[in-house]
């Protein structure tokens, strides 16, 4: 049973379609980065989960529960959200804010005291126990969100866009926060619309785009669906000139060029591989020094992909 599943999720704000039968399914303990450029519908699909937006159509569940009126309570007990923004206190001090919060999760006496220095601790805000929450900076104040979040100890957590308009440096802190998060196992739903920044710790990653999930897969399966086609950098000893017109009839093979000191060949993987290349050459008496696969750039595979799979 997927931890958190979405099945045909629909939502209409007035005739804004903002989610059309969304189908996301993310496993307990795996970290789900949920990329979408601004308007896809990340923040509606959260605050559903979350039990504050009602579907139109479609449903929701978190650990097997139907998010709506009737498991709301049960859901948000099991869930840790953090908002895009963050809703100020007058006045307040961080331990003030954090036992405010403490006491409206129904955590009292002593135990308040030992969970507050916990998060405190696990978020490294303990030095800031008696700032006020106002004057935190914005890096600050989102490790803040999210210790109130693990105030009840909750298996999911839910963060929108939690490291945008943080400095580069709050923005690894909240990283390795996270990842702390997820080796503790909990299950982590996190969005932003820049793949690069979640690609490296997320474990399975979906792309949504005008309220759909065009994508959903590992950072690797990105990668190679992405790929219209492989690049291989091939070099011979000598006649680099006739290696290439030897190779250039093989199957799969859609391109050759001379580049710097090699040959750039453009394969179709379909149709051929490497070692076909390799074996034409080496029994063609070249002497075969290099060949190796272009690295693909994340970035450049994130453009294809979006720009092939929607219009
Ligand atoms: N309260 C609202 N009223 C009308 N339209 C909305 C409202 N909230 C979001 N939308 C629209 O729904 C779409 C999805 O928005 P949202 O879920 O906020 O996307 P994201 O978080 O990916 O930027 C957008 O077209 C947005 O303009
Ligand atoms: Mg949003």
């Amino acid at each position: 049973m997927p931890m958190i599943q979405t099945v045909n999720l629909t939502r209409r704000y007035g005739d804004v379609m903002a989610l059309n039968n969304l189908n996301l399914e993310i496993e307990e303990g795996e970290c789900f980065g949920f990329i979408g450029p601004n308007g896809a519908g990340k923040t509606t699909t959260i605050k559903i989960l979350a039990t504050l937006l009602k579907p139109t159509w479609g449903e929701a569940r978190v650990g097997g529960l139907s998010v709506g009126p009737v498991n709301a309570r049960q859901v948000r007990g099991m869930i840790g959200y953090v908002p895009d923004y963050f809703g100020s206190y007058e006045d307040m001090v961080v331990r003030e804010y954090l036992e405010f919060f403490a006491a409206a999760y129904n955590i009292h006496g002593q135990r308040r005291q030992q969970v507050i220095d916990d998060v405190m601790a696990l978020t490294d805000m303990a030095y800031k126990a008696d700032a006020e929450v106002n004057t935190l900076s914005r890096g600050m104040q989102q490790r803040l969100s999210i210790a109130r979040v693990l105030l009840h100890d909750p298996k999911v957590l839910l963060l929108d866009e939690p490291a945008s308009g943080l400095d580069p440096r709050a923005r690894i802190e909240i990283r390795e926060l996270l990842k702390e998060l997820h080796r503790m196992g909990k299950t982590i739903l996190i969005s932003s619309h820049i793949l690069l920044e979640l690609a490296d710790f997320c474990s399975k990653i979906g792309i949504i785009e005008r309220g759909q999930m065009i994508f959903m897969g590992s950072v690797r399966e990105i990668v190679e669906r992405a790929r219209v086609g492989l690049v291989l950098n091939v070099a011979v000893a000598q006649r680099q000139v006739d290696a290439g017109e030897l190779i250039r009839t093989l199957p799969g093979v859609v391109s050759v060029e001379a580049a710097d000191g090699h040959l750039q060949v453009g394969l179709d993987p379909q149709r051929g591989d490497a070692s076909l290349i390799a074996e034409r050459l080496i029994t063609g008496g070249f002497r075969l020094t290099r060949l190796e696969e272009e690295k693909v750039n994340l970035e450049t595979a994130f453009m294809r992909l979006t720009k092939g799979l929607v219009q």
